[in-house]
């Protein structure tokens, strides 16, 4: 397998058990999972409701018929993404990944505006392809230039940056718009497709613009008849707490989204929820072989009802406050914490040298062991690999967010009593 498939940790874990948010490694060590397979165990481990629709379609015989034939699964979800979206007539494709579901997005976007040029974020992440990884705006996840599309890469993201320091909010969305209207007077030739975006940065380290930086894009976009895409592939389905997708955090309605990961609680499904006018524009032929097949669509059902019986989105926005809360009032004395940010159970802990400010993967690492061994499991991103991020199973409860907050909190003191003593 390749060199470039990294594993956390100086001896990897094999995951072999799972139950709620806990998880059990092959040696029998009990984790509480506060990274879900990277935000895809959406609503936890062995849930029963999800594997009981599972089974029953198992129990069938049919376990893939192609899109030739009617698949009553797709329909059903199909119904229920579209009325979740706010999306003016929307349709809805499935694929079997946040890659494919944002190459389809891309080629609708492209397709309505004849046009190959778009605008994407900086740092961004929106996939592995061709044309995804032209438009991801992250260093270290780019092997090289080579693009079908013409990007130009806004700010909005990077608020960090010597040049944008100490401004508000308010003046950051200033100047940030008006680069986008200087990026359009200047590099850009002729129209431009899409925007496209994700309301939190998740392999970017959960960076995410102010609130309302996308509608002020927006306005600006839609002058120009400029198509916006939000990427929820990580933010979607109540994750943030404060809104159903992440976009709406902006107030702003999209004309397409993408999404992937949480939805089918770790069966393979993604897929673009669109305005349908620009759904069904491509004159040509198209369908995804795997995509929306009958156990995924099980699966996808099951989760997204479970999600919307239990109000997950509320649960996000109670239990996400209280760790962001106690990670930032535990901040201030350590000195190895750069930043806290996050939106519901979307969160993170940005580590720097505290001699002098700068980003430290190595810290990073020191925290993934400190944590790993008592027992949490946390992702690590960002620009530099020196952000934790988080993201547990949405159906967290009050005992367990206290639970992982003390363990966070506890590795953080002994990274930082390591260096910072
Ligand atoms: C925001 C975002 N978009 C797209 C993708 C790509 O999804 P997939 O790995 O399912 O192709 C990811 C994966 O991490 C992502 O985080």
């Amino acid at each position: 397998m390749p060199d470039w498939l990294t594993l956390y940790y100086n001896e990897p874990i094999e995951i072999v058990g799972g139950k709620g948010c806990r998880v059990v490694d092959a040696s029998g060590k009990s984790y509480l999972d506060f990274f879900a397979g990277i935000l895809t165990n959406m609503i936890g481990y062995d849930v029963p409701e999800v594997r009981e629709a599972v089974e029953r379609q198992l129990a069938t015989g049919v376990v893939h018929t192609s899109t030739v034939y009617l698949l009553r699964g797709q329909i059903e979800l199909a119904e229920k993404i579209a009325r979740l979206s706010g999306i003016e007539d929307a349709k809805v494709f499935f694929t079997n990944s946040g890659t494919e579901a944002n190459e389809a997005a891309l080629l609708l976007a492209t397709y309505a505006r004849r046009s190959d040029q778009v605008l994407a974020m900086r740092q961004s992440y929106h996939g592995r392809s061709f044309g995804t990884a032209g438009v991801t705006g992250n260093r270290s996840w780019r092997n090289n230039s080579l693009s079908p599309l013409n990007v130009h890469f806004l700010h909005g993201t990077d608020r960090h940056l010597p040049q944008f320091r100490g401004m508000s909010d308010a003046e950051y969305i200033a100047a940030c718009v008006e680069d986008l209207r200087h990026v359009l007077a200047t590099a850009a030739g002729g129209d431009v497709a899409a925007l496209i975006a994700e309301p939190v940065q998740g392999v970017g380290g959960f960076t995410m613009a102010p609130d309302g930086l996308f509608a002020a894009y927006k306005e600006v976009l839609d002058a120009e008849g400029i198509l916006f895409v939000s990427d929820e592939v990580q933010t979607g389905w109540g994750r943030t707490g404060s809104a159903f997708f992440g976009i709406r955090n902006h107030g702003v309605t999209p004309d397409m989204m993408t999404f992937a990961k949480g939805l089918g609680n770790g069966f393979a499904v993604g897929g673009v929820v669109a305005r349908g006018d620009l759904m069904d524009a491509p004159h040509a032929t198209g369908l995804s072989t795997f995509g929306g097949n009958p156990v995924s669509m099980a699966a996808a059902n099951a989760t997204l009802d479970y999600v919307l019986d239990h109000d997950l989105q509320a649960n996000a926005a109670r239990t996400g406050a209280l760790i962001i809360d106690g990670l930032r009032e535990a901040a201030p004395r350590l000195p190895i914490v750069g930043d806290v940010r996050g939106k519901g159970l979307m969160f993170a802990v940005e580590l720097i040298d505290p001699a002098t400010g700068a980003p430290s993967p190595e810290l990073a690492a020191a925290f993934m062991e400190e944590s790993r061994k008592a027992g949490l499991l946390v992702g690590k991103g960002g620009l530099h690999g020196n952000v934790l991020r988080m993201a547990p199973p949405l159906t967290l409860t009050t005992e367990e967010a206290a639970e992982g907050l003390g363990i966070v909190v506890a590795a953080l003191e002994t990274v930082n009593a390591q260096v910072a003593p």
